[in-house]
């Protein structure tokens, strides 16, 4: 029998199994295939696809992951909503590690990645002006207050090309025109769930002050180890958001 699926979660830096009891499903796609094997499993009598986006071992970097494999494959399965947890750094001060923050929001600042599955012959131009699901955003906001997490409801998330992190006028700069978070992979992820109509949501775990915080020198700019400690200290709870959201979305 074909594989199904309801709820497609992709994990970023530090989130690489997620299910218990799993499937394990080797797919390919028109755009070749995704990051890795997909994990499929049955939570509270719901069918969830997870997809490390880096691949287990994190061999894809942010600019190289088959996003468009990927978004493919969750369409293919039949995946209804996509939950898109990633670390992303704070870029105002009244954010700070280890706080969850819902964006509503992006600024592009990513180049060469393949970001829409209409090259032609079939062309469509979809409207992104909210690229992000708000009753998917809601939920994910209800539950981070349910499980007593410090959560920031809205913000604009700035996605750069990586994989390098960026310079301390870099960083000024985003947080000048508005940005509230960093990530590399939101992009364009967000937008191929939009192609393909599939409700996305990110879920931000802080894991940095990005290249610093003014007037605290003693905050360093971030780390690759950084993110993945303050991840790691994180996974639990990331986790239980996950399947508190994944328990209340009715399929
Ligand atoms: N992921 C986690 N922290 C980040 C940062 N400061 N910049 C870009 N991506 C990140």
């Amino acid at each position: 029998m074909e594989k199904r699926a309801d709820i497609g979660v992709f994990g970023g830096t530090g989130l690489y199994s997620f299910l218990d009891d799993v499937e394990e499903i080797e797919m390919e796609t028109p755009y070749g295939k995704p990051s890795d094997s997909i994990a499929i499993a049955e939570v509270d009598g719901k069918s969830v696809a997870f997809i490390p986006r880096h691949g287990k071992d994190h061999r894809y970097p942010p600019h190289r992951i088959p996003y468009r494999a990927n978004i493919y494959a969750m369409k293919q399965l039949g995946v209804k909503y996509i939950i898109a947890p990633t670390a992303s750094g704070s870029l105002k001060a009244e954010i700070g590690p280890s706080d969850f923050c819902i964006p509503d929001q992006l600024i592009d600042r990513t180049w060469g990645r393949e970001d829409t599955f209409f090259n032609g012959p079939e062309v469509k131009h979809i409207t992104f002006a909210d690229p992000y699901d708000e009753d998917l955003r809601r939920l994910a906001v209800k539950v981070c207050i349910e499980n007593g997490l410090k959560v920031h409801d809205g913000g604009v998330m700035v996605v750069i090309q990586g994989p390098r992190f960026s310079t301390r006028a870099e960083s000024r700069w985003f947080s000048s025109i508005g940005g509230t978070v960093i990530n590399m992979t939101q992009y364009p992820e967000c937008v191929l769930a939009r192609e393909m109509d599939i409700p996305y949501v990110n879920i931000s775990i802080i894991t940095d002050y990005d290249a610093g915080l003014e007037g605290h020198p003693e905050i360093k700019p971030v780390s690759h180890e950084e993110v993945l400690k303050v991840f790691e200290e994180n996974n639990e709870r990331i986790k239980k958001v996950l399947y508190d959201m994944i328990r209340k979305i009715e399929v």
